[in-house]
């Protein structure tokens, strides 16, 4: 079976490619470098059920030759920054139209859409399950999400595909290029006395480690059996940053940090658009044999081992 993973250079992704390479896929990655690295699917370069794709999701033809054969698709690319600015989230949009309107005779029979919390905007229940409504996101990122929710819904509709749609908490692990561990360390890099924390350090939320986000992503792809599902995948338990920070520190091995927390906006966010509270129920994903290996602190501590010697070396 041949698979294409857009975004299959990036974080996610290339974890993602690891695994149906190891479990015997034919795989394609389509990724134009933008957050990606090459280095992240360098051991596949030479094996000959790898093929890798320098394109961009905003040019339709370079997207409509790569999905050509290609029975699965994996839709990962986007920019991953959620304090972008609006133009560059709405370009994964037009991204997505793209990718979906290339699919048309392609025989495609599965589509897996990496979408986000966010669709969620300030939830208010806790944990929140897949049937929370209205979705009302409060971030550019999340807007974007939820568009290309409702595109991939339709698209799966009109030309016939199955899809899931997998609302992912924060996740985290090595190969990570963004996110509040990362920036942790690259702060802690430049001066190991003191970490300016954006918000009040009280942001609470779920992290799931990414071995047990794959392991997600490869059971949903396998078992999901309606037109288009919507599946949450995250931790069962929350972090908050002021916690992040000091895991961090003690991972690095630092004495004596001072933190410097902005104070943030809105109520003590680090930004604005920034959700303060998130918690997914995953008794959906459970339910189809899924247990994550790490709650959110285990998972925070052991990406940060991991990116920090990425990060050192
Ligand atoms: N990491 C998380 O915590 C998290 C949480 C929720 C959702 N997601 C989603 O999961 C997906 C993967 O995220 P990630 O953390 O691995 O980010 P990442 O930046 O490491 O991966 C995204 C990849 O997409 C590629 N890309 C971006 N725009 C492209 C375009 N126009 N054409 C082709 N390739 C393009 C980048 O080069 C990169 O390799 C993204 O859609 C992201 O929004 C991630």
């Amino acid at each position: 079976m041949r698979v294409l993973v857009t975004g299959g250079a990036g974080f996610i992704g290339s974890h993602l490619v690891d695994t149906l390479m190891q479990c015997g896929y034919k795989v394609v990655v389509f990724d134009n470098l933008s957050s990606g690295k090459i280095g992240n699917v360098e051991r596949w370069l030479k094996d000959e059920n790898f093929r890798f794709v320098r394109g961009d999701l905003r040019r339709r033809e370079e997207i409509r030759r790569a999905v050509v054969g290609c029975d699965v698709i994996f839709h990962f690319a986007a920019n991953p920054d959620v304090r972008a600015a609006a133009a560059a989230h709405f370009s994964d949009v037009i991204g997505t139209f793209n990718l979906l309107e290339s699919l048309k005779d392609a025989g495609v029979s599965k589509f897996v859409f990496a979408s986000s919390s966010t669709v969620y905007g300030e939830a208010e229940r806790i944990p929140t399950s897949e049937d929370y409504a209205p979705l009302l996101p409060i971030s550019m990122y999340g807007a974007s999400k939820l568009a290309c929710e409702a595109l991939v819904s339709s698209y799966a509709h009109s030309l016939g595909f199955k899809a899931a749609i997998l609302r992912l908490a924060n996740i985290v692990g090595p190969r990570s290029s963004h996110g509040v561990i990362h920036d942790f360390i690259m702060k802690l890099r430049r001066n190991p006395k003191e970490l300016e924390i954006l918000g009040d350090g009280s942001q609470t939320k779920s992290y799931l480690y990414i071995d047990d986000c794959i392991d997600a992503i490869m059971l949903i792809t396998e078992k999901f059996n309606g037109d288009v599902e919507v599946f949450n995948v995250g931790s069962e338990d929350q972090v908050n940053v002021r916690r992040i920070a000091e895991i961090v520190v003690e991972v690095l091995n630092l004495k004596d940090v001072k933190f410097k927390f902005t104070g943030g906006v809105n109520g003590g966010r680090g930004w604005k658009g920034d959700v303060k509270v998130m918690l997914l129920d995953v008794s959906k994903l459970k339910s189809l044999g899924w247990k994550p290996k790490y709650n959110s602190e285990a998972a925070v501590r052991k990406a940060a081992e991991h990116l920090a010697k990425e990060i050192i070396k």
